[in-house]
């Protein structure tokens, strides 16, 4: 199948053209809770997660960007529902990370502002590839670990300290016009995540050459950075209008990475 572009369809019906074990990363955030009806476009939530789990290698991962719409008073809970049914389908809970949103849109009512999503990663097995961000540490050099035995003594063991540690599961962004992405268009769409999110994501999970997939590929967010990555991407989107605009966000790109 074509690759470096963007299926102007049901995601399923591009999943249907994949054969099996096919796909290094899904990255991708869902329509959730009917919070914005992104031109009137519903999705078959169970079909796609069986599908994505056919089309996923062995130790590649999907990692699902969601938050929950708040109706008749309460949280609707449908990211944990839809993570325990990727459980269900197969898939491990590799790791439940946040997106932390630094500067969200301020909550009314008895409520603290609502500062993050979730970036469920689920993996078919244990993933095969792990890029971790790294940062600095405070203190270099040899170190004595100590952690606590299963009747509760302290082991000690010496380990060698590097000056850089991997970074936690919260992942910070700062958000919003200009800042999730430089690319005005970006922003006829109104749900986009920040370009960061997809550069750290893909490079935790992939190398180069690999094959990234979004099956809801809205403004064209995780091909752009897929593309700069050096990463094959396929995506798809059911709106006409959003494949427009990012097509035309994305043509500064596709010559950057031509798929061999
Ligand atoms: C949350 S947005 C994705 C935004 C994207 N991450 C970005 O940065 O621009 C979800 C997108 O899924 C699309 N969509 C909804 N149902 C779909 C389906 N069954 N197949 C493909 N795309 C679908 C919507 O049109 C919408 O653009």
């Amino acid at each position: 199948m074509e690759i470096n572009k963007i299926y102007n369809e049901n995601c399923l019906k591009t999943m249907a053209k994949m054969p099996e074990n096919f796909v290094d990363l899904t990255l991708t955030s869902p329509p959730y809770d009917d919070l914005r009806d992104y031109n009137g476009f519903s999705f078959e939530f169970k079909q796609i997660v069986k599908e994505l789990y056919r089309i996923t290698k062995k130790g590649a991962l999907v990692i699902w960007v969601v938050g929950d719409a708040t109706k008749n008073g309460s949280e609707t809970g449908t990211s944990f529902k839809q993570a325990l049914y990727f459980m269900e389908c197969g898939f491990n809970l590799h790791d439940t990370m946040i997106y932390y949103k630094n500067n969200p849109m301020p909550t009314s009512g008895k409520r603290y502002h609502q500062h993050f999503e979730y970036m469920f990663a689920f993996s078919k097995g244990q993933p095969k590839t792990f890029n971790p961000i790294k940062e600095s540490c405070k203190y270099n050099g040899l170190a004595n670990m100590k952690n606590r035995g299963q009747s509760g003594e302290l082991n000690y063991k010496k380990v060698e300290r590097t000056n850089e540690k991997k970074v936690g599961n919260v992942f910070f962004y700062s958000i919003g016009g200009g800042i999730s992405t430089k690319d005005t268009i970006a922003y006829q769409h109104p749900a986009i995540f920040p370009e960061q999110l997809a550069y750290d994501q893909i490079q935790t999970w992939t190398n180069e050459d690999d094959l990234v997939y979004d099956c809801f590929m809205g403004s064209g967010t995780t091909a752009k950075m897929a593309a700069i990555l050096k990463r094959n991407w396929i995506g798809s989107e059911i709106s006409e209008e959003y494949v427009e605009i990012s097509n035309k966000r994305l043509e500064q790109y596709l010559g950057v990475f031509q798929a061999v």
